[in-house]
């Protein structure tokens, strides 16, 4: 029998990356392939996001693009998978009937039940919080070759309960994977061809599988050889322990970059985030890792437009970026969402946000470039990972993430070799083979 064809749709953050990857394996369990075509395919499947407003109206509106292609072809199954599932639930297929199955993302090692449901013509939802593990009753991950990164889900929920944020309620609470299993899977990953593992949670530090929590881990899978790169997002300041700000000075496989997010630098937003900790204990936290890692290239998430964020307290939030200098950011106004504290406070008008969400973009664009720009003439290690655009062009990622192409005939994929960076574009940089 020709296999079926699955198409997966994914928006949101990279733990939907890796949830995606992993329902596509365990319906490969199924008879299903993978396609990249809606058109030819037998199930279409939307991972979702729920985190602001606009990510979740986006699933209604791919929704309504599907509805030709079902009514052309009524066995197409659709499913909605993710936050958007687990928040919505069943008024999303009161929304859109021609949903045939909602599972949330604490399920999915039910969705190939929930298939042969759906296969025989009825609908399934399953926006349940398991007392099992999804991750072992999901089927091992096949052994094909793959690339040479890849993301390792070792930590999901969150406890923390930031005033704006819906991750409390659409993942649950914390839970880590044990360290041992997380180690099998990276040495699986590693016999496929993986080079560099980025460690995924939604507090990934309050990770607790390991009797030394995350550092622990990170120590652990720096024994694994193959293995070459670790990473691990996302964080929160206030699980930032004395091991792991250590584990940035000695251990040498952990990358010298840092998702650390912020959100605001005003004390009385802070505050009213629920965020725990003020901005000069964060100044503090970021004083102790870089004195661990001198060269340590931090990332941040930022949220302008807070309920009740005063033009005071926005320009706060610049003073606080000014001083730390970030290499990345990830910037967003406010979204309120429904049953969040924050939804119910006084709200700060659409086009002050835009007004704020565009002076803080100026900032943090050009700290990212100039810290690009400061690359020229130094070494990096890159990790190549495809062909560029040109020919005979590779592309990889430095250690501190930023793109470097390179012009070159004997590198493939996965190798990691000294580049000297000659030039900054726009988005990436340009460096040649070390020594030349
Ligand atoms: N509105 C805007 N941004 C949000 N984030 C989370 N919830 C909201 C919201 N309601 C942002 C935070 C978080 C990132 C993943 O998304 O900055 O760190
Ligand atoms: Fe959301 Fe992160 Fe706050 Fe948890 S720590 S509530 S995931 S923003």
């Amino acid at each position: 029998m020709a296999p079926k064809k699955l198409y997966i749709k994914t928006y949101g953050c990279q733990m939907n990356v890796y949830d995606s990857e992993r329902m596509a394996e365990a319906m490969g369990g199924e008879g299903y392939e993978t396609t990249e075509r809606p058109e030819d395919a037998d199930m279409i499947l939307l991972n979702t996001c729920h985190i602001r407003e606009k990510a979740a109206e986006k699933v209604y509106s791919e929704l309504g693009r599907y509805k030709g292609l079902k009514a052309a072809r009524p066995d197409l199954k659709i499913g909605v998978a993710g936050c958007v599932a687990q928040a919505e639930g069943e008024e999303i297929m009161r929304r859109q009937p021609m949903v045939d199955l909602v599972v949330g993302p604490q399920s999915y090692h039910r969705l190939p039940e929930m298939e042969a449901k759906v296969r025989s013509g009825g609908k399934a939802l399953d926006t349940d919080f398991p007392e099992e593990d999804k991750f072992d009753h999901l089927k091992g991950r096949p052994k094909a070759k793959r690339g040479p990164t890849a993301f390792l889900t070792v930590q999901e929920g969150c406890d923390k309960f930031c005033a704006f944020c819906v991750v409390p309620y659409t993942r649950g609470a914390e839970v880590s994977r044990p360290a041992e299993r997380v180690l099998t899977e990276a040495r699986d990953l590693v016999e496929r061809g993986v080079r560099e593992i980025t460690l995924l949670g939604q507090n990934v530090n309050a990770y607790h599988g390991h009797d030394g929590g995350l550092a622990g881990l990170i120590h652990a899978l720096a024994e694994v050889d193959g293995l070459e790169r670790i990473r691990f997002t996302t964080s929160h300041p206030n699980d930032m322990d004395e091991a792991l700000i250590e584990a940035h000075g000695t251990c040498d496989k952990l990358m010298p970059y840092l998702h650390l997010p912020v959100q605001a630098g005003s004390d009385k937003i802070l505050k009213r985030m629920n965020r725990q900790h003020t901005a000069e204990q964060y100044l503090r936290l970021i004083e102790r890792l870089r004195a661990a890692r001198p060269d340590l290239h931090l990332s941040g998430d930022f949220i302008v437009g807070f309920p009740e964020e005063t033009e005071a307290d926005f320009q706060a939030t610049l003073d606080l970026i000014e001083a730390v200098e970030y290499g990345s950011a990830f910037s967003f106004k406010y979204s309120e969402r429904p049953g969040t504290p924050a939804a119910e406070r006084p709200q700060v008008p659409e086009d002050e946000k835009d007004d704020r969400l565009q002076r803080l973009q100026a900032l943090l664009t050009k700290q990212q470039r100039s810290l690009q720009d400061a690359m020229v003439g130094r070494d990096v290690h890159v990790l190549f990972e495809k062909p560029g655009r040109l020919p005979g062009q590779m592309v990889g990622k430095s250690e501190y993430l930023h793109a470097v192409h390179v012009e070159t005939s004997g590198i493939v994929p996965g190798d990691l070799a000294r580049i000297r960076i000659e030039s900054s574009g726009p988005n990436s940089l340009k460096g040649v083979m070390y020594p030349l």
